[in-house]
């Protein structure tokens, strides 16, 4: 009876939201699979739902008009003039001891779908190193390891997956034996999923009992790091400070002590790495001040004549680009749950199977309806304070986005190289490169070897002769 009546009160709550059609194959369904439906269709949030369809998927929200956009202030990648010398090397000091005092977690989000890759399985589980071709969880795990060595500590690693990798994150770790990393100081969790809609705003069906969800963005991190339990793990062991980093990046420097000690200096809440833009219009959100707030303004919603405007000497007005690593205290994530997490969800306008009226599956080859997610960046204005630093290109960005071609392994691997040679030639070494510039080799160091240029000066005792065409690898 009870029972009867919680089905009638769903039945009515979908009527009022315009969302009946989830039902439409009830009679169908087995025990389980109704008790499945009926769990999710929980889930929902129905407060939210008809304000998503009106703003959000029957239409594109309105552009934020003319508002005034003013770059963002940074800290360069070097400092100029005394007095700032004087507060980087302090920084460095101050990141150091926060780094060796345990007060540092790593956290990659690595929920995503990789659609553009079409890799199948979790991305952290592509093999990307040049020489050894290490997966992208090994090469951080082997970082974190060596910082932890480095800078005689415990880095605790938060890995963040979706209910659609979850399983094979977990998976890839296990038969991997977690990287060698002590297994305790390993936290692996999913975020949550919001509804896919279609263009008239009802909710797609995956099968006759399975509601057709996605990851709900890289922003989900803040609620799912509270639901999951990892923000109390965080507190348990004394964490102030989270080091953001995306799965796709296999250059990223996890544990930075110049970012970490310039964001604790300035007693700020979350903070960015940027880098300079390669031309005005790349794919990389802007940094800017709106109301005095720094602020990231995707490039899609970036106007063209602010994104190509120019200064005297040639640059871009607007040169910063946002590269996704991101310092944020501890106490923010808190702040902001407390609050119910108000990042603003976006739209995307994606192809996504589903069932019809009939129950059969439809594979659309065009575009049928929307996703929505929250992006981590929406919190930086949300934070008192916000430090920017740059960092280069060719150091810190190898993003992993598309199968072949821009901004896919072989670039990453190139850039990997690339890098391992700077870092070596900067020490003195001499690397073969061909007419071009490039290089004539390849070469891997392993986090082990070092974790910055400084650490190559104090092996160069261990680095042999290198020709063109050879492997190196060091570790
Ligand atoms: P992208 O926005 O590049 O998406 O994610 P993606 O899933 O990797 O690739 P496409 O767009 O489907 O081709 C940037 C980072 O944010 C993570 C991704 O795993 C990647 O590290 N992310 C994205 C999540 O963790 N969860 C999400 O819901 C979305």
């Amino acid at each position: 009876m009870a029972a009867q009546k919680s089905l009638e009160n769903i039945r009515n709550l979908l009527k009022k939201h315009r969302q009946s059609h989830l039902l439409a194959f009830w009679g169908q369904l087995n025990q389980a699979q109704k008790q499945n439906l009926l769990s999710q269709i929980e889930e929902l949030d129905f407060s939210q739902i008809d304000n998503w369809v009106a703003n959000l998927v029957k239409k594109t929200p309105a552009a934020a008009g003319q508002i005034d956009l003013i770059p963002a202030p940074f800290y360069s990648a070097h400092p100029t003039g005394q007095v700032q010398k004087r507060k980087y090397s302090e920084a460095v000091e101050l990141g150091k001891k926060l780094i060796s005092a345990g007060k540092v977690a790593a956290l990659v989000v690595a929920g995503g779908q990789g659609t553009r890759l079409g890799f199948e399985g979790p991305k952290g589980d592509l093999s990307i190193s040049p020489v050894k071709n290490k997966t992208l969880f090994r090469l951080f795990a082997e970082y974190i390891a060596a910082a932890s060595r480095k800078y005689q500590t415990v880095l605790p690693w938060y890995i963040m997956a979706s209910p659609l990798n979850y399983s094979q994150t977990i998976e890839a770790f296990r038969v991997n034996d977690y990287y060698a990393l002590d297994q305790n100081n390993v936290f692996i969790f999913e975020q949550g999923t919001l509804p896919n809609f279609s263009f008239d705003g009802r909710i797609l069906l995956a099968d006759k009992a399975t509601i057709a969800c996605s990851p709900d963005g890289h922003g989900g991190s803040f609620r799912a790091l509270r639901r999951s339990g990892a923000l109390k793990d965080m507190k348990k062991r004394g964490i102030e400070f989270i080091s953001y980093f995306q799965v796709d990046n296999p250059l990223v420097n996890i544990c930075d002590p110049l970012f970490i000690g310039l964001h604790a200096l300035d007693k700020a809440e979350m903070s960015s790495k940027v880098l300079i833009k390669a031309y005005p219009k790349e794919k990389l959100g802007n940094f800017c001040l709106v109301d005095g707030k720094v602020k990231v303004i995707e490039y899609s919603d970036m106007p063209d004549e602010l994104a190509e405007r120019r200064k005297h000497d040639g640059s871009l007005v607007f040169e910063m680009g946002s590269i996704a690593i991101h310092i944020i205290n501890r106490s923010l994530v808190e702040r902001l749950n407390e609050k119910g997490c108000p990042l603003p969800l976006h739209r995307a306008v994606k192809q996504i199977p589903h069932i019809d009226d009939s129950g059969n599956l439809v594979e659309p080859a065009e575009p049928n309806g929307i996703k929505l997610e929250s992006f981590v960046f929406d919190a930086v204005p949300l934070a008192s304070k916000s430090v920017i630093l740059e960092t280069l290109r060719e150091q810190e960005f190898a993003p992993i986005k598309n199968a072949a071609s821009v901004d896919s392994p072989e670039t990453a691997r190139q850039l990997m190289v690339g890098r391992a040679a700077d870092w070596l030639e900067s020490a003195g070494v001499t690397i073969p490169r061909k007419p071009d510039g490039s290089v004539d080799c390849l070469i891997e160091i392993a986090p082990s070897f070092a974790l910055d240029k400084d650490d190559i000066k104090t092996k160069l005792h261990q680095i042999p002769q290198i020709k063109s065409g050879d492997q190196v690898y060091l570790e």
